[in-house]
């Protein structure tokens, strides 16, 4: 049984949900949280991490350590994505096994789902049909995380969990120009015009594509409800179940950092749209009585103060 005495070993501390979920173990009075920086242990080295974990011996994991990116990096660098992600999965979820760690929670992403899947997706939709090309390899490890994560709950009757979260946003998000995620790159976007004070805001594509967006403070109150939740199934989808079209998100976003701009948005329709919606089912989710509460006009505010105080 968890609790605040529990011992609890957040894997990526440092990232966007790492830092969420850490905050918020926090907030609830979690008292021993376990963290260990990169340059002190990589987690792609299969001894290091079964040493560490047999000597430190955690109760709980949470696996937000991955190598992460928006379309640029992940389809450049597709070894990397591939590699880093098995090898990380792999060594946390096998070494926990070996070490009789009987809980953790895995965190995937929405792009594990089929390219062209029915709307909105249903977790029972994993494998139906191709995945989207720029992103398959980071999508078959987090397939294989998944699989893993089953497999040794049928065969050795482990409580490892798989929450798959749609696009998600917060503070300590990535704002590199070539490696972050479609909403943070546009907020840096903005926020240089704005410094500029001239140029147009160009977007890739015609607008249309809706997208699911999560606050990550939302995000991190799932990992933790979950985390002490008794549930039947491995997979689980985390989102807010409401979609928005890019341009929407734009406007809203000029209206937040930049309410007097006369920026106009210029679709460069020479660029490929993606997929046109990518909308999660989360009925299962609400069905054990979780739903993410924070507004997001509010999340992009607090999002934005954080990109100021540590980005400009
Ligand atoms: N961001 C999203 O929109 C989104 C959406 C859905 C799902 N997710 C999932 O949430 C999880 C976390 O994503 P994120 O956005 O928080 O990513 P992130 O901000 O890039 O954080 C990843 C963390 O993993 C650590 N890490 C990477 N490789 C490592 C290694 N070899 N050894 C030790 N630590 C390593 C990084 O350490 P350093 O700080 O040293 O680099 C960083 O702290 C991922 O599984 C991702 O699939 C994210």
């Amino acid at each position: 049984m968890i609790n605040k005495n529990s011992k609890i070993f957040v894997a990526g501390h440092n990232g966007l949900v790492g830092s969420a979920i850490v905050r918020k173990l926090k907030e609830k009075g979690f008292k021993k949280i376990l963290t260990i920086s990169r340059s002190k242990l990589d987690l792609t080295n299969e001894t290091k991490v079964y040493n560490f974990l047999r000597k430190k011996k955690p109760k709980f994991i949470f696996i937000a350590a991955a190598k992460v990116g928006g379309i640029y990096s992940n389809n450049k660098f597709r070894a990397e994505f591939i590699y880093s992600n098995l090898s990380i999965q792999n060594n946390i979820i096998h070494s926990a096994f070996r070490c009789k760690i009987q809980d953790l929670i895995f965190l995937g992403s929405s792009c594990v789902y089929p390219k062209f899947c029915k709307q909105p997706i249903k977790e029972e939709y994993l494998l139906n049909g191709k995945l989207e090309t720029t992103n398959e390899p980071y999508a078959i490890a987090k397939i294989a995380g998944i699989k893993m994560c089953e497999s040794y709950n049928k065969q050795y009757k482990t409580n490892y969990k798989c929450l798959m979260p749609t696009n998600t946003f917060g503070p300590n998000d990535n704002y590199d120009k070539l490696s972050s995620h479609f909403f943070p790159s546009l907020i840096r976007k903005i926020h240089d015009l704005k410094k500029k004070r001239i140029g147009n805001l160009v977007i890739w594509g015609d607008g249309t594509p809706k997208r699911e967006l999560i606050f990550v403070d939302d995000l991190a109150d799932a990992c933790v409800f979950f985390m002490k939740k008794k549930i039947k199934e491995t997979l689980i989808n985390i989102g807010t179940g409401k979609d928005f079209t890019i341009k929407s998100y734009a406007d809203i976003l000029l209206k937040i950092i930049n309410p007097n701009t006369k920026t106009r948005i210029i679709f460069d329709k020479t660029k490929p749209n993606g997929t046109p919606r990518k909308v999660l089912n989360i009925n299962l989710a609400k069905k054990y009585g979780w739903e993410a509460k924070t507004n997001i006009r509010e999340a992009i505010k607090i999002t934005y103060q954080d990109y100021l105080k540590n980005n400009s």
